[in-house]
C-alpha cells in the first residue's frame, strides 16, 4: 500500500507572502530609536500576532503556487532539526519530529510542483507517494496545479529498490536526476530520467533547468537530505529554508568520546549524527534573512530566504 513519507518535515510561516518580515516581529514597546544604541544588538520579543492557525491556513496565506513563472525553477529547502542540531535520531528524521511539523510539511507538498529529495533520503525513510490523500489531491487541481507533485530522486549509483512504495506504485510519476547512463531496474512507477553530468558528477543546476523547461516545475520543495541540501546551497539553487526546530537534545556526534567510553569513540553512533547539511562546508557561509517565525507548542518554525547575493556567491567550487 502506498504510504506517504514519514519523514518529518517543514516549517511555515504566516502571513509572510515573499518579502514580507517576520509575522510579528514588531518591536515590544517602543523604546528609543535604533540610533541612540549606535551598534549595540537590539533584540525584539516575538509576541502573539492574531489567532492561531492551522497549517493548511498557514500555507494557504504563503500563495506559494500563485507565484508567477520565472526563468528558473524556484527551491524551497525544507528541515527538522533537534535543538542541538541533530537531523536523524537512529536513522529517521520521523522521532525528531512532531504532529504540527508533519502538517506543514505535507501543506508544503501540497503547493509545489515538484518533491526533489536525495536517494539518502529515499531508501532510509522509504519514501511513498508524495500525496496519497484524495482530498488533497483535489485541493491541488483546484490551485491550477497537477493531482501530485513530479517525486525528483537524485542518486549516482542507482541503487534504489523497486520495493521502495514510491517506485512501486504503477500510477507514480517518478524523475530520476543522476549523471549515470544507467536505469532503474522495471519499476512499477512510470520512471524519466533527466541524465546531466559535467565531469562525470551530477550537475545539479543543469538537472533543475532541465526540470524546469521540460516538464515546467516552477516551484521545487527539497526534503533532503543533508548531503543533497548541502550541495543545493554550495550551487546556489536554494531560495528559502522552511526549519523546524524541534525541542529536543539528543546529544551524539561526540569525536572525543563518551565519559563511559573514553576518547576516540565513533563509528555507527556518529554516522547517525547527521546534521541537516553534510558533506562539504560552506565557505563562506551563507547568511539567511528571517522571513517568519512560528510557533506549535514547544515546536519553532522557522522560514529563511537566501538573498540573491548570496546565491551569487556560491557555488564555491
Ligand atoms: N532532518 C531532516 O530534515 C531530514 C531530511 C531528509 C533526510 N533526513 C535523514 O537524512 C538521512 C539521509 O542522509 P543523506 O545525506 O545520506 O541523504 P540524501 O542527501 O537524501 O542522499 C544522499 C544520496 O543522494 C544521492 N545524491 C546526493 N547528491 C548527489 C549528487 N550530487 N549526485 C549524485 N547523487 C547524489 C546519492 O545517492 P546514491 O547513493 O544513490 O548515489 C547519495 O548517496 C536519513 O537518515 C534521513 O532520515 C533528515
Amino acid at each position: 500500500m502506498d504510504q506517504p513519507a514519514q519523514s518529518r518535515a517543514c516549517a511555515g510561516e504566516r502571513a509572510a507572502r515573499e518579502g514580507a518580515g517576520p509575522q510579528d516581529a514588531a518591536p515590544a514597546g517602543g523604546g528609543p530609536p535604533a540610533s541612540a544604541h549606535g551598534d549595540t544588538p537590539r533584540f525584539e520579543r516575538l509576541a502573539a500576532a492574531g489567532a492561531a492557525q492551522g497549517a493548511a491556513h498557514v500555507i494557504e496565506e504563503l500563495g506559494l503556487w500563485q507565484r508567477p513563472a520565472g526563468e528558473r525553477a524556484r527551491l524551497l529547502l525544507n528541515m527538522v532539526s533537534t535543538a542541538d542540531g541533530r537531523a536523524t535520531l537512529g536513522g529517521r528524521s520521523g522521532p525528531i519530529s512532531a504532529d504540527a511539523d508533519r502538517a506543514l510539511f505535507h501543506e508544503l507538498r501540497g503547493a509545489v510542483d515538484a518533491v526533489l529529495v536525495g536517494a539518502g533520503t529515499v531508501r532510509a525513510e522509504r519514501y511513498g507517494r508524495i500525496i496519497p490523500d484524495p482530498a488533497r489531491r483535489a485541493l491541488r487541481r483546484s490551485r491550477g496545479l497537477s493531482e501530485e507533485p513530479l517525486a525528483c530522486i537524485v542518486s549516482g549509483r542507482m541503487a534504489l529498490d523497486g520495493e521502495i512504495p514510491l517506485l512501486a506504485a504503477p500510477s507514480a510519476r517518478v524523475v530520476v536526476l543522476t549523471a549515470s547512463a544507467a536505469s532503474l531496474p522495471g519499476p512499477a512507477a512510470h520512471v524519466e530520467y533527466v541524465r546531466a553530468a559535467r565531469d562525470g558528477a551530477l550537475d545539479l543546476p543543469t538537472a533543475l533547468a532541465e526540470l524546469h523547461q521540460r516538464f515546467g516545475v516552477r516551484l521545487m520543495l527539497c526534503e533532503g537530505g543533508p548531503h543533497l541540501a548541502c550541495q543545493l546551497l554550495a550551487d546556489g539553487l536554494v531560495d528559502e529554508l522552511f526549519l523546524t526546530l524541534s525541542p529536543k537534545l539528543a546529544g551524539g556526534a561526540g569525536h572525543r568520546g563518551t565519559r563511559s567510553e573514553g576518547p576516540g569513540r565513533s563509528g555507527s553512533q556518529d554516522a547517525q549524527a547527521l546534521r541537516i547539511l553534510a558533506g562539504e562546508e560552506l565557505q563562506p557561509p551563507v547568511e539567511l534573512e528571517l522571513l517568519g517565525v512560528l510557533r506549535s507548542g514547544a515546536s519553532l518554525f522557522l522560514r529563511y530566504r537566501v538573498p540573491a547575493r548570496e546565491r551569487q556567491r556560491h557555488p564555491i567550487g
